[in-house]
């Protein structure tokens, strides 16, 4: 069975097409950025499976699991499936890649030190074919000029949005917020 058929049950259309526009994102990224390509591909797909789940499916996962989480965590349904899907993979699917696995579990916050394809991840659900977010443009261009650039976009987008909403910041998203404002200082050193 394709990843498709695995998450087609577990969504609405709309989010199915999402992941399918995620997918094919990332394996641009993946073939521009030198990633591999199935993997971006795999990864893409499978990002937001447990997206629908109640909040209640998403508390016995973890508890099943024994999955650690921050209080954060549990009261923001937004970064549960992160963490959910990313179990979800790992312990139904059997997909035991830890670089798929990882661009699941922190598709939405980032996190400082990401890899190639965490950071594939990150962008391409940010600019997948229809996206139509007030930004999404600006978004496109900075993938133009390159990963990383894409990726500080990405959780400038983020915090400015929390921010604009008084919602919780994730320290992981402050945290590789804060190592991009350092690259970028030492960019402009150089
Ligand atoms: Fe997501
Ligand atoms: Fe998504």
């Amino acid at each position: 069975m394709g990843c498709k058929d695995i998450i087609k049950p577990l969504m609405g259309n709309k989010r199915f097409n999402h992941c399918i526009n995620v997918s094919k994102a990332a394996q641009i990224l993946a073939k521009r950025f030198g990633e591999d390509e199935n993997k971006a591909k795999i990864a893409g797909i499978l990002h937001d499976i447990t997206k629908e789940f109640s909040y209640d499916e998403h508390i016995n996962m973890i508890k099943k699991f024994n999955i650690d989480v921050s209080n954060l965590e549990i009261s923001t349904e937004k970064l549960l499936h992160s963490i959910t899907g990313s179990a979800y993979v790992k312990n139904i699917l059997n997909i035991n890649d830890n670089d798929i696995l990882n661009s699941i579990r922190y598709h939405t916050t980032g996190r400082p030190g990401m890899s190639t394809l965490e950071k594939i991840i990150f962008v391409a659900d940010f600019v997948s074919d229809e996206r139509d977010y007030q930004g999404v443009d600006e978004m496109r261009k900075l993938v133009d000029k390159g990963l990383d650039e894409a990726v500080f976009g990405g959780l400038c987008f983020t915090i400015e949005a929390l921010l604009k909403s008084k919602l919780p910041i994730h320290i992981n998203t402050v945290l590789a917020y804060n190592e991009y404002v350092e690259k970028n200082k030492k960019g402009k050193n150089k």
